[in-house]
């Protein structure tokens, strides 16, 4: 057998990996997970639109699955994620007479909207994270709460229906909420997608060092890590990590996948039979760089969680299809679609 990938880690950080409750069933993705990974995270199922789907009614069923496999098995887990402007009820943003509250003009209407939101972010996550405080050792407490552009007015903030009706109050709540109910030895991250490249980069960095200045509890960055094999480059990941790090915070490498592919994923390989040897070495090159680079920084970055666990999973198909009109696949991790060891992986391990 293959040496254990979170073994080979495991002085550095965790390694985790993204699930749905199915694939802990005794499937050969449970086999894998207890093999290589001591950390995971819900790909889908504690996201607010299942947890919480119409308000006080809370469906724990499937993410208690997760839970419990989690401490069946000695593993971490990451909780993901608390506040999203995706996949969210719109229940949240409605007021007592089903009006969307992001839309009001009246300033007194907008303050007593406010004041509804915040109550239910403070419900939300005091309900969950007293529920789950046990468990979970990593909380994504808001996630994607910055632009990829200038953002609300030049902030580079999301100009979600969150940002809409509560400014950044609600992720201040968010947190102190959070770290009211969460275990002691528990951190709390912001996390969000392209943290290497400016100005999010900056814009996050900005946010996060208010938010630190005004004593919010804030203990880490989650950098999603959707990459390519050449791109962002390795120094400004680098720099990225340092930069957060210079706050006083951790870092965790939240959603990591390598796409075959740029953005957008055009033209994309039809099968998997297609895929040339080439990318494949490619794209194991690029997992050698970065885990080097993780490893060097491994005293800054706590856990390196991958979106999926083998190819034959990844959301990453549901982008090459839609790009390329339905047919297209992606191959971005170190298992292959059979579960077998790819170069990335020999790469992860050896750094030959
Ligand atoms: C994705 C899941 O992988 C998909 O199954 C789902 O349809 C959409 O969400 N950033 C995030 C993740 O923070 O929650 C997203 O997960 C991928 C991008």
């Amino acid at each position: 057998e293959v040496p254990q990938l979170d073994q080979r880690y495991k002085k550095s950080f965790n390694i985790g990996a993204a699930v749905e409750p199915y694939q802990l069933e005794g499937t050969t993705d449970t086999a894998v997970l207890k093999r290589h990974f001591n950390s995971i995270v819900a790909e889908n199922a504690m996201k607010p639109m299942y947890i919480q789907p119409s308000e006080g009614e809370f469906n724990f069923e499937q993410a208690d699955k997760i839970m419990k496999f989690a401490k069946e098995n000695n593993m971490d887990v990451r909780y993901h994620t608390l506040i999203w402007h995706s996949q969210v009820p719109n229940w949240f943003f409605l007021d007592k007479e089903g009006k969307q509250m992001a839309n009001e003009t009246d300033p007194a209407k907008r303050e007593a909207n406010k004041e509804l939101l915040l109550k239910r972010v403070e419900n939300h996550v005091a309900t969950i994270v007293q529920r789950y405080s046990d468990v979970v050792t990593s909380w994504d407490v808001v996630n994607e709460v910055i632009d990829d552009g200038p953002g609300a007015n030049g902030t580079g903030l999301r100009d979600s229906n969150w940002y809409k009706i509560a400014g950044t109050d609600y992720i201040k709540i968010a947190f102190e909420t959070a770290k009211k109910y969460a275990g002691p030895d528990a951190k709390l991250y912001i996390n969000d997608y392209n943290t290497e490249v400016s100005p999010k980069r900056d814009h996050l960095y900005n946010l996060v060092k208010d938010l630190l200045d005004q004593g919010v509890p804030i203990d880490g960055v989650g950098h999603q890590a959707h990459i390519q094999i050449g791109w962002p480059s390795l120094q400004e990941i680098e720099d990225s990590i340092n930069m957060f790090a210079s706050l006083g915070l951790d870092n965790q490498i939240t959603e990591l996948d390598v796409s075959l592919y740029g953005w957008p994923p055009k033209p994309a390989f039809q099968t998997y039979d297609l895929i040339p040897r080439e990318r494949i070495l490619d794209q194991a090159t690029r997992y050698d760089d970065l885990f080097k680079l993780y490893e060097k920084l491994d005293d800054k970055i706590s856990s390196v969680t991958f979106w999926g666990i083998a190819d034959n999973h990844t959301w990453l198909n549901d982008r090459a299809e839609q790009y390329n009109d339905g047919i297209g696949v992606d191959a971005p991790f170190v298992f292959d679609t059979d579960y077998n060891v790819k170069p990335s992986y020999w790469e992860i391990i050896d750094h030959k």
